[in-house]
């Protein structure tokens, strides 16, 4: 008998002893169970179904190793590698072999849910089906966002679905790859261990165009970990509606600014994507002024006269052109009264021929469906189809389910009412894009990478990113940094939160249930509660106070209390993530309850309050922006923007964020933006470009390397920042223009035309030079027409800041 026999027939003996010498009487008098029939459960076809209600799945238990480093192939920003005109002849060829049926699937596209079964697991017969049959060129979304086992795949388990789906797809029908699509905005953020960064909006905040970059570079990398290969991003749409639910999967409101951003984003998801296959297909969204929803709600009707759309809603799609996004999607609704998704003059005129962009074009999803369905433009769902290929070249039909598009669309080309030359150009430039990406060489996932998801190398960026996005905006008599030793009290829903930190998009599209809470993220994330625990080396007093939505939660009423015996209290405002028509809001007045303790705290206590924002929405402060001796608006900074907070609370690093959008005082500004004419009013709560450090920096006065400036002879803008400060700044330096006078139409207040941000140490001090050209300070007018009208031009650096400084140069001819 071995030793462990014995120890088991020990415990057994003993237990069986204890238990018959301590049977109480009373045991074994219980009525007998009543019966109760409830239902068994689900079966279809003899397979047993997960239950109805199942908010809770079960956690994925493998975890990536999450390596510490690891190399990336390095790609020459400079040299453009993105969509051409030229379709291979061996993609001809290709093509030429197709029939109707399989040139139709090749362009549609359905989400993956309809490849799991009632049991959570993934339906082969479903996605044989699909590939046989539909003849299926494209597949989208996540597992976890559809009736799945699993509320969150390791990127072992999603690239175990993404290859058995592929590998189904080689073998059946056609046999063309299947490429695989996601919205992942920040990271890839339906892959559980992949490092999540803050959201678009906070990029933007950062006015350093590496973090985009970075975004891109390690989502794309995580992407394909997980077998799927097209990345929906960047957002170019401008933040032109501060209600809008959808703001911060973009760059904020200014043209040049989310430009930028757009472009590294691109650059980083891309590369060299023609070669690198870490690298995946971006799809620059939504063309074009989805943002401007003349009510704030999503997906609702714009209208935007076309010389202010040339203005400022096309630039930020030009540059994302330029950095060779390899495909783009229309937008959801209409524009000027007319379906974006059938227009002649947006798709074809303007995205066409206007930027030349020369990539694949796929559909917002059922976009085409709303034409009959909602947008009442279409007859029927035939007539859908026959107004979008005759009018536009959209390629990608992107629906939930494409079996209906596909049986009416092989109608309208089998006879003949739209020819097959429409057809086999869109064909061609998808499978060209599959080519490109190396689906040929390839189509699966590649094993080696899945190490590197979640590497601290990765986080370390993350972080970064987050550090540089934090805008301080208040600080009255340096209530901040806070000191360790002082007693903070510590309040919000937030506070104590990965999943609030991160905001849509995010496991599900609607981010975390209740039920999975921060548990879902098995550790891969952290909260600014613990970030303040490790730097303060000691438990944080803290009370929830209220929920996330800002109504009196758990120990509510005790914070007065508290609030007397603490040095200073800091409130957490958040929001929980939501997108598209779910986070639809109908006033920017915040919750109630959370209002009014800020407001008594200040009545009732002396102690100095701190307010962070950790929110998409930009809801009034109200007096409460008086109130608040110190206020930071964190924005979305992601699953490791915890620690980054913390540190900025506590003088760790003097932040370094700027307002990438106006922050309205009231409803009534929620469609104000900085670039309004000169004699508009602009008095928001806070404006675009407003924030400072922990450091006084002062600038010497510009200098310019002519007086005049004329088209084709820009100049040279210099400045001289100092930091007078105890910290390393990181110091965004933002040039605007603002003509003097511009005749028949009223100039702008400013308009953002450069900005850069380096790194000045204590004591010293740096110089920023920047470009201006004269076309630059051309503008659209009514007739269409890019005009130069002279007069003198002030030159600002750093408008909305008190450091700012100013130059006049004249514009010529
Ligand atoms: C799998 O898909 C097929 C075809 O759509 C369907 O008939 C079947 O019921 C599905 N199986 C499960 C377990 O859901
Ligand atoms: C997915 O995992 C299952 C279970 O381990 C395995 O049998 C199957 O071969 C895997 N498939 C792929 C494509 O990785
Ligand atoms: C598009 O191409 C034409 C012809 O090459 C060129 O003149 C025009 O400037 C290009 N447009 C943009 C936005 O790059
Ligand atoms: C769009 O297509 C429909 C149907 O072919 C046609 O009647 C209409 O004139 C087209 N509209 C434009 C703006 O080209
Ligand atoms: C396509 O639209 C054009 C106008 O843009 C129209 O002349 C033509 O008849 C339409 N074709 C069909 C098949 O409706
Ligand atoms: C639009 O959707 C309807 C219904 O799903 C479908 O019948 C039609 O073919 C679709 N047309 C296009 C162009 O996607
Ligand atoms: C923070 O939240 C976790 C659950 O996510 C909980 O276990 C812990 O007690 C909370 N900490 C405090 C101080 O409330
Ligand atoms: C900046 O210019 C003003 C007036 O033009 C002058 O008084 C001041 O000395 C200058 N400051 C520096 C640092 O050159
Ligand atoms: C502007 O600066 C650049 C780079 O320092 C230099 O090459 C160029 O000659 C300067 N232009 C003028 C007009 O001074």
């Amino acid at each position: 008998m071995d030793k462990l026999y014995k120890f088991c027939l020990y415990i057994f003996i003993v237990s069986d002893i204890s238990i018959s010498q301590a049977q109480p009487t009373l045991l074994g008098k219980y009525a007998s169970q009543p019966k109760i029939d409830v239902a068994g459960p689900r079966t279809l076809n003899g397979v047993q179904c997960l239950p109805e209600f199942f908010p809770k799945q079960d956690f994925d238990p493998i975890r990536p190793k999450s390596i510490d480093s690891y190399q990336i192939p390095q790609f020459d920003e400079s040299v453009y590698t993105g969509p051409s005109k030229k379709i291979d002849d061996d993609v001809k060829e290709l093509l030429n072999s197709m029939s109707i049926e399989e040139k139709i699937g090749q362009v549609s596209v359905s989400h993956v849910y309809n490849f799991i079964g009632c049991d959570g697991n993934i339906n082969t017969t479903a996605v044989e089906y699909a590939f046989d049959v539909l003849k299926l060129g494209f597949i989208f979304g996540s597992p976890s966002d559809a009736f799945w086992r699993y509320a969150f795949n390791s990127p072992q388990r999603f690239a175990n679905f993404s290859n058995t789906i592929q590998k189904i797809a080689v073998s059946k029908g056609p046999k063309i790859p299947v490429m695989y699509g996601v919205d992942s905005i920040r990271g890839a953020n339906f892959v559980k261990g992949a490092t999540f960064f803050p959201a678009p909006v906070n990029a933007a905040a950062t006015f350093n165009p590496v973090h985009a970059y970075n975004t891109g570079r390690v989502g794309a990398k995580d992407s394909r970990a997980a077998g799927t290969n097209w990345v929906f991003g960047p957002g170019c749409d401008l933040n032109v509606n501060k209600m809008w639910s959808r703001n911060f999967e973009s760059y904020g409101e200014d043209p040049f600014l989310s430009g930028e951003m757009a472009y590294h984003y691109v650059k980083g998801l891309q590369g060299n994507y023609k070669k690198d296959r870490s690298r995946v297909a971006s799809c620059f969204k939504h063309f074009i002024a989805y943002s401007a929803s003349y009510n704030g709600k999503d997906q609702e009707p714009r209208q935007v006269p076309m010389n202010m759309l040339l203005e400022y809603h096309v630039p930020s799609f030009k540059r994302a052109i330029e950095a060779g996004s390899a495909t783009g999607m229309e937008s959801y609704g209409s524009l000027n009264g007319q379906d974006v998704v059938t227009s002649k003059t947006l798709i074809e005129d303007l995205l066409r021929k206007h930027l030349n962009y020369t990539g694949p074009i796929s559909t917002d999803s059922n976009e085409n469906l709303s034409q009959f369905t909602k947008h009442k433009t279409a007859f029927s769902p035939s007539d859908a189809s026959l107004q979008l290929y005759n009018n536009t070249s959209i390629d990608i039909q992107l629906t939930y389910d494409a079996s209906a598009f596909i049986s009416s669309a092989i109608d309208l080309f089998k006879s003949g009412t739209v020819p097959i030359s429409r057809l086999d150009e869109s064909v061609g430039r998808v499978l060209q894009l599959k080519k490109d990406i190396g689906l040929f060489e390839n189509p699966y996932s590649d094993p080696s990478l899945i190490d590197s998801v979640g590497s601290k190398q990765d986080i370390e960026l993350s972080r970064n990113a987050a550090r540089e996005s934090l805008i301080l905006l208040k600080n009255s008599d340096k209530v901040l940094p806070l000191s360790k030793d002082s007693k903070i009290l510590y309040v919000g829903a937030n506070f104590n939160s990965t999943r609030y930190l991160i905001g849509g998009w995010n496991v599900h599209a609607n981010g975390p249930n209740d039920f999975e809470g921060d548990a879902v993220y098995d550790g891969y994330g952290d909260t600014i509660l613990s970030g303040v625990q490790k730097i303060t080396g000691k438990p944080a007093n803290y009370i929830p106070g209220y929920t996330i939505g800002g109504n009196a939660g758990q120990g509510y009423k005790n914070i007065i209390r508290e609030a007397r015996k603490a040095d200073k209290i800091v409130f957490f405002f958040g929001q929980s993530g939501n997108i598209q028509s779910l986070g639809n809001i109908e006033t920017l007045k915040m919750a109630e309850d959370q209002y009014n303790i800020v407001k008594r705290v200040s009545e009732e206590t002396s102690t100095p309050i701190i307010i962070v924002l950790a929110q998409n929405q930009p809801f009034s402060l109200g007096e409460l922006s008086s109130i608040a001796d110190g206020i930071i608006n964190a924005n979305l900074p992601g699953s490791y923007g915890g620690l980054p907070i913390a540190e900025a609370l506590f003088g760790e690093f003097s932040p370094s964020g700027r307002q990438p959008y106006t922050y309205p005082r009231l409803d009534y500004q929620s469609t104000t933006t900085y670039f309004t004419p000169v004699w508009n009013e602009y008095s928001p709560e806070f404006a675009f470009g407003q924030g400072m450090g922990y450091n006084e920096i002062t600038y010497s006065n510009i200098t310019t390397s002519s007086d005049v400036i004329s088209p084709g002879n820009p100049i040279n803008v210099s400045v001289t920042a100092v930091n007078n400060g105890k910290l390393p700044q990181m110091e965004p330096v933002l040039m605007y223009t603002t003509q003097q006078v511009r005749r028949g139409y009223s100039p702008e207040k400013y308009r953002l035309r450069a900005f850069d941000k380096q790194l000045i140490e204590p004591g010293a001090s740096r110089t920023f030079t920047f470009k201006l050209t004269a076309e630059e300070l051309m503008f659209w007018n009514v007739d269409l027409n890019r005009v130069l009208e002279e007069g003198l031009i002030d030159i600002t650096i750093n408008a909305f800041n008190k450091n700012y400084v100013k130059k006049t140069v004249n514009l010529k001819k």
